[in-house]
């Protein structure tokens, strides 16, 4: 990656996190179209791109042996100035490093939330794609972390339920399932829209606007990620969620989501959030063997 590339310096650059089981990659192409979608929105290349950044997603878990882990694609704007356009040749970085999926363990202690201080603006167009300006999740993410909590709960500027940290908000209330409409500045999340899919012709769906009481009063809850999958949103401040452990419509979710991402029967992919720096080595596209592949241009370059 160029020194003077715009994702290190100014955070102008969109990201994804794709969990890696058994060497594949579940729900790629969905990660790879809101890569595509969201260049566009930031008037970065992205013609044809697609199955060239699906290509060395998958080109980087192969390098790197990586069997169960986390995969990052990164496209960042390239060399160029501050408030310069973007000069049409982005740079594409694949990563792939062991861990970062949770386990069933995990699923069944469930998370238990805080209200983040920090607020997700509805009006803005961060809110809409995974951009590397990731600070307020990732502070978000650490104030939960001080105060014991696993996930941040986001609240946007109206006060309204948002989403977690690094992950979407569902909530059964009165049987039917919910969740924040994007409209409440909510990160169009790949699992999410798995969620609405499986749930759809089973139980009723509703997205919407709603407060915090909604989520208090709700049955039960649950966040959802490529690495969470689903997981049990047990408690918020110290209050109980329901009756406070994953109830039956949050694990008949996990376990026709993990069916369809094809982790049914494993025992998971390791626990905890990625360590920083994992295992993963990034490699230039020329340099051969290693887990990380990297590109420049909109159709790409490397591996
Ligand atoms: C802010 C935010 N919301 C939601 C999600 C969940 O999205 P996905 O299911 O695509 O992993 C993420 C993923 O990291 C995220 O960063």
């Amino acid at each position: 990656m160029p020194l003077g590339d715009r994702g290190f310096w100014h955070g102008f650059g969109l990201f994804e996190t794709v969990r890696v089981v058994g060497g594949r990659l579940p729900f790629l192409e969905r990660h790879v179209e809101r890569l595509r979608r969201s260049a566009l929105l930031l008037g970065l290349s992205a013609d044809g791109a697609g199955e060239r950044w699906a290509y060395l997603a998958r080109e980087a878990v192969r390098r790197g042996g990586v069997e169960d882990g986390t995969l990052r694609l990164a496209l960042t704007a390239g060399e160029g100035g501050a408030f310069s356009r973007p000069a049409g040749r982005p740079t594409v970085v694949a990563l792939a490093v062991p861990g970062g999926g949770y386990a069933e363990e995990a699923a069944e202690r469930g998370w238990r939330a805080v209200v983040a201080r920090v607020r997700r603006d509805s009006t803005s167009l961060l809110a809409a794609v995974k951009s590397l300006s990731y600070l307020p999740s990732v502070l978000a993410r650490l104030e939960a972390g001080a105060a014991g909590a696993d996930e941040a709960l986001v609240l946007n500027e109206r006060g309204e339920l948002a989403e977690g940290a690094a992950a979407n908000l569902f909530f059964v209330r009165g049987g039917c399932l919910c969740t924040p409409d994007l409209a409440c500045g909510v990160l169009p999340g790949v699992t999410r829209s798995v969620v609405l899919e499986e749930a759809r012709g089973w139980l009723p769906v509703e997205e919407g606007r709603y407060g915090l009481a909604d989520l208090m009063t709700a049955e039960e809850a649950f966040f959802t990620s490529a690495l969470a999958g689903v997981m049990p949103l047990l408690a918020v401040g110290g209050q109980p969620v329901g009756e406070g452990r994953p109830g039956p419509v949050t694990r008949e979710m996990r376990r026709r989501y993990l069916r369809r991402a094809g982790i049914t029967g494993r025992g998971g992919a390791g626990t905890g959030i990625p360590a920083q720096g994992g295992g993963g080595t990034g490699v230039p596209a020329q340099g051969g063997a290693g887990a990380g592949v990297s590109g420049r241009g909109g159709a790409g370059a490397g591996g």
